[in-house]
């Protein structure tokens, strides 16, 4: 029995989604702890992709709890849309269980979040749009509405109205916008309180008596740990804390019941939205790697920026996490390439950094140090062991696991189940 803990190490879109898929057969709970539908995860079952924004990764199989936790916070409209297109695609779905405590995310939150990029111009983020920084703003200033709020009409009514005057007063004032219509709002949400109801329980007394029967559990992460809202490239981050030690806070688990902390890395490096990105390529070579790797966003559809495989912030992900392990993805996509690079340290300004700077200043005019290491030219998407790699790719693997100091024990080769290659059981 174990606990596994899935996160990603870059800025997201490593992948969590196939792993969290991989390895959800030997589970028999997989937890979403942290961010809300800013995620996209896609999984590939045979021929047919999935892509889940808010329901965990392992709901396709048929036997598996999927919960989600007090961490998350949920548009219930798009939880209502994953379920209904689960559904029609013949997934059963009656093993959902979501947090009473988990907030929720209101039009208003959209709305702002809109209002607030716009307002940003040249300095905005690139958000998703879906509201999530002002859905994690309410529950820090205490005014949020909770799944339990939902439950009870009264309750909700009345807090609805009083964060619908508040954010009508800041729409109108400040963004001199229009106000939000709030008169079929309550309607709206008590057919989502109905909707809810049936899965609505205290997750954190499920997830840790479960781990008390001896339990496999696997935690997906969400975003990645540069996306940290503490330890990401702030502000250009998420409002949640995508690294491991939110696994226990957004289930309700204490730290000592996480056995193993798995981080997820594409084997180069990808990032939507704005933030510096210091291995990022902006040569034909980026484009290509794009093109190979069929990098666009799953939740915006944006392309994503494509760069090297860097090492600097593999290894603070690797501390920020206290990894155990590495699931590298993607590897085929370098397939072809004569030469492939791997940043070490950086450059700034004539010195050599060899640690992730705090000061985005620094980090935007740090210039990548490279180790170059030769390609190789076979197709490896149907390798089905490390043994069936090529010298070279098993080579740049060995020198990601040297730089640093987590060992791989997962490897992706492709986008289906049977393309993972395991070098070590996490279970
Ligand atoms: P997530 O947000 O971390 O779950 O990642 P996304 O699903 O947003 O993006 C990862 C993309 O890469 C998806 O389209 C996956 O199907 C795909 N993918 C995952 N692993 C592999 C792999 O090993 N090889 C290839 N070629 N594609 C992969
Ligand atoms: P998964 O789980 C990649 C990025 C956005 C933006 C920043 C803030 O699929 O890896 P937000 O909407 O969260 O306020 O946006 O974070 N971002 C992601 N990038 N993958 C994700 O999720 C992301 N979720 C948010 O592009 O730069
Ligand atoms: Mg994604």
């Amino acid at each position: 029995m174990a606990t596994v803990v899935l996160v990603g190490t870059q800025w997201g879109d490593e992948g969590k989604g196939k792993i969290t898929d991989f390895l959800a057969e030997q589970a028999d709970i997989v937890v979403r702890y942290q961010g809300g539908n800013n995620a996209g995860h896609t999984v590939c079952v045979d021929d047919e992709e999935f892509r889940l924004h808010l329901i965990p990764s392992g709901i396709l199989y048929p036997d598996k709890l999927c919960v989600i936790g007090n961490g998350v916070v949920i548009n219930p409209e798009v939880l209502e849309k994953e379920l209904v297109s689960l559904r029609e695609r013949g997934v059963p779905m009656a093993r959902l269980a979501i947090s009473e405590r988990a907030h929720l995310i209101m039009p208003y939150h959209i709305y702002l979040d809109e209002l607030e990029e716009e307002k940003k111009g040249a300095r905005k983020i690139g958000t998703t749009r879906r509201g999530i920084g002002p859905a994690y703003q309410d529950k820090a200033a205490r005014v949020g509405l909770r799944v339990v709020d939902l439950l009870n009409k009264e309750i909700f009514r009345q807090k609805l109205e009083n964060n619908l005057a508040d954010k009508n007063r800041l729409f109108e004032k400040v963004y001199g916008a229009e106000k939000l219509a709030g008169d079929k709002l309550f309607e709206e949400y008590a057919y989502y309180a109905d909707l809810l109801r049936p899965y609505v329980c205290d997750t954190s007394l499920l997830v840790d008596e479960a781990i008390s029967k001896g339990k496999n559990i696997l935690f997906e992460g969400a975003q990645g740990t540069l996306l940290d809202i503490d330890h990401g490239t702030y502000p250009y981050v998420t409002s949640s804390n995508p690294t491991a030690a939110a696994a226990a806070l957004g289930v309700g688990i204490g730290p000592t019941r996480i056995d193993k902390v798995v981080g997820v890395a594409k084997a180069y490096t990808t990032r939507v939205g704005e933030g510096p990105f210091p291995t990022e390529l902006h040569d034909e070579l980026g484009v290509q790697m794009r093109k190979s790797g069929n990098e666009f966003g799953t939740t915006t559809g944006r392309p994503r920026r494509c760069g090297w495989f860097d090492a600097v912030i593999a290894r603070f992900a690797a501390r920020i996490n206290g990894l155990d392990y590495l699931a590298v993805t993607k590897l085929d996509v370098l397939s072809g390439l004569p030469e492939l690079k791997i940043c070490r340290g950086y450059r700034y300004r004539g010195e050599l950094l060899t640690e992730f700077p705090a000061d985005l200043s620094v980090f935007g005019e740090c210039e990548p140090v490279y180790d170059i290491l030769p390609g190789w030219d076979e197709d490896i998407s149907r390798a089905r062991s490390f043994e069936d790699l090529p010298k070279n790719a098993r080579a740049y693997l060995q020198r990601i696991t040297e730089l640093t100091g987590v060992p791989v024990a997962l490897v992706g080769v492709g986008t289906k189940r049977s393309q993972t290659l395991v070098q070590v059981d996490l279970f």
